[in-house]
């Protein structure tokens, strides 16, 4: 099997009357967290594929063609299935969260619109040098298996979490292969994962607040949790800046080919 596997898979979601918004973990700053970077790809993805088609014709190597064509393949599954949790989300209702999704999209759309090729590859690699760590750190913590997560929503972002890493390299070889440099480079680092971070904010924010009210103090972001939030981004950004950075040496436990096979076996269709 090709090392950047295309996976077909439906999830199952949960009806919108059974939505719990504190569903991962019962932790509220975590699973404010997880929704907020759900609503984001869900936009951020369709940009990542219209960004990677456009530059295609200028990639030489046959391979990393071939691996940008898979990368994109896999964002486009990942943003169809969390639209499908968003519109349970959003049908829970949250005063000025949909005038905050509206703001991202305006901005994907200037970036679209008016911005360069390399300013759009080096985002995606600016948001991947972030998240693919992350996504390692959620994949080991044992959030998404925890006995008081959602199911639905642990499987969503396993797999999701997988295929981040299983194209972990693609957006950095593209950049290195069109670009080069590492002055640009970080700075769309600096742009992109304060985008991304922003946003999560922001969407927290929003849900806790207006979650208190309805379902009581479980949902309110503890001071604690909110320090940790704030600070935890820290390392994984310093580290995707450093002109050594690479996605290639990377740490992958060997549990994740397990979680692969698994997924794997799941999906309708593997190419
Ligand atoms: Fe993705
Ligand atoms: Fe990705």
């Amino acid at each position: 099997m090709h090392p950047i596997p295309v996976r077909r898979l439906t999830f199952e979601i949960p009806a919108p009357g059974e939505f719990d918004p504190i569903y991962a973990a019962r932790v509220a700053a975590v699973s404010y967290d997880l929704t907020g970077l759900g609503l984001y790809v869900a936009l951020l993805e369709p940009f990542i594929v219209k960004s990677m088609r456009r530059v295609m014709d200028q990639i030489t190597d046959e391979r990393l063609r071939e691996d940008v064509d898979r990368f994109c393949r896999q964002e486009a599954q990942h943003y169809q299935q969390h639209e499908r949790f968003n519109a349970v989300v959003l049908a829970h209702g949250y005063p000025g969260l949909e005038r905050r999704i509206e703001r991202l999209a305006a901005d994907f759309h200037h970036f679209l619109e008016r911005k360069s090729d390399r300013f759009r590859i080096g985002f995606v690699e600016g948001f991947e040098a972030y998240t693919n760590q992350g996504a390692l750190e959620l994949l080991e913590s044992g959030v998404l298996e925890h006995p008081r997560t959602d199911p639905r929503f642990g499987h969503l972002f396993r797999w999701h979490m997988l295929e981040e890493i299983e194209h972990r390299n693609v957006a950095f070889d593209l950049y290195e292969h069109l670009y080069g440099g590492n002055l640009y480079r970080a700075r769309m680092c600096w742009i992109a994962q304060g985008h991304l971070l922003r946003f999560i904010r922001d969407c927290a924010k929003i849900m806790s607040s207006a979650d208190v009210g309805r379902h009581g103090d479980q949902c309110q972001i503890k001071p604690l949790e909110r320090a940790i939030l704030a600070l935890r981004p820290w390392r994984k950004r310093i580290r995707s800046m450093l002109p050594s950075y690479t996605p290639h040496d990377y740490r992958v436990p060997p549990s994740i080919a397990a979680i692969a096979a698994r997924y794997s076996d799941l999906a309708e269709s593997v190419t």
